[in-house]
């Protein structure tokens, strides 16, 4: 079923028939190019897209669905109102996102105020990110504490992050991680149970990229960055990064920061090693859009919408 309904059902002669535009041209979810609806514009049967309407709704008005995706219900929440629900914006800040035309709703820019959609189906989009309205869905950023496993349990006893979501997983919560760490590299970890995201945000076609400083003993020579951007044979094949940076030369040690794609096992500090300077110390501190910032080693916080608009964006979704 489709998602996108107006207080009325145009076409079907509950308003007064004057009913006004309520999207623009937006790009499809698929990429498709926008359609726009003129001032004015008339259902059309042919492709299914029915030009949106303010007019009031019969009381019990029943779903319409259309050929192509938008159905009409009534019953359905106002766009404002799930966008400040989702956390994005006030309902006055999201009053003014729509009317900037930033609001996309399964594919179109909607620029008129009090479009009812179903929170539960409309694929709702600020700024070309997505906006998860599901409730049931997670999204946690952890520091991952050095000497943790990155695993859910620990048949040897040995602390693991399963410890630090204990509660949440006792309170029914089904999270897991997306990826691993050493248990020797500190840093960023995301937890879900939005198994299509995670799997996106593991899978190296996405190459989403994942920042790393590393502490190194010795003074790395300029042109190591080049080296390391064109790359090097590894036991298991080429490996190269996307950007390589020195950042601090003190009292006999480098910090560097590369970041990178992929998630071979121990790939940074493999990759190091062949270069002539093993890792000393190593944390991880963003992948893609979602960055660590301050949080402390063992701590752990939930994403806001924004952030989790900006992972859907960077896998595609
Ligand atoms: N590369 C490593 O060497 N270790 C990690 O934990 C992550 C990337």
């Amino acid at each position: 079923m489709g998602t996108a309904s107006r207080d009325g059902k145009p076409g079907q002669g509950s308003g007064n028939g004057r009913g006004k535009p309520a999207r623009k041209g937006g790009t499809g979810q698929h990429g498709a190019k926008r359609k726009p609806h003129r001032k004015g514009a008339q259902p059309d049967a042919a492709t299914g897209r029915v030009r949106l309407n303010n007019a009031k709704p019969a009381r019990k008005q029943v779903a319409d669905q259309t050929g192509d995706g938008a159905t009409y219900i009534s019953d359905g929440m106002r766009l404002q109102k799930v966008l400040a629900a989702a956390g994005v914006a006030s309902r006055r800040g999201a009053e003014e996102m729509i009317a900037a035309g930033r609001v996309e709703v399964d594919g179109e820019i909607v620029v008129e105020q009090g479009l009812r959609i179903d929170p539960n189906t409309a694929i709702i989009k600020v700024d070309g990110a997505r906006v998860v309205i599901d409730e049931s869905k997670q999204y946690l950023a952890l520091n991952k504490p050095k000497g943790w496993q990155s695993t859910m349990s620990d048949e040897q006893g040995r602390p693991c992050i399963g410890d630090l979501v204990s509660e949440r997983v006792m309170a029914g919560q089904r999270l897991f991680h997306v990826g691993r760490l050493d248990a020797d590299t500190e840093g960023l970890i995301l937890l879900t149970n939005d198994g299509e995201l995670a799997h996106r945000l593991m899978h190296p076609s996405f190459e989403v990229p994942k920042t790393y400083l590393a502490t190194v003993r010795g003074q790395v020579p300029r042109g190591l960055g080049r080296v390391l951007r064109k790359g090097v044979t590894l036991d298991d094949g080429p490996a190269s990064v996307d950007d390589f940076a020195v950042l601090e030369l003190h009292e006999g040690r480098s910090l560097v920061r590369l970041i990178l794609h992929e998630g071979r096992k121990h790939i940074v500090r493999r990759l190091l090693a062949e270069v002539g300077f093993p890792v000393q110390s190593l944390v991880r501190t963003d992948i893609g859009p979602i960055a660590l910032g301050r949080q402390r080693p063992g701590s752990m916080r939930v994403l806001d919408s924004k952030e989790v608009g900006e992972l859907y964006k960077a896998v595609r979704m």
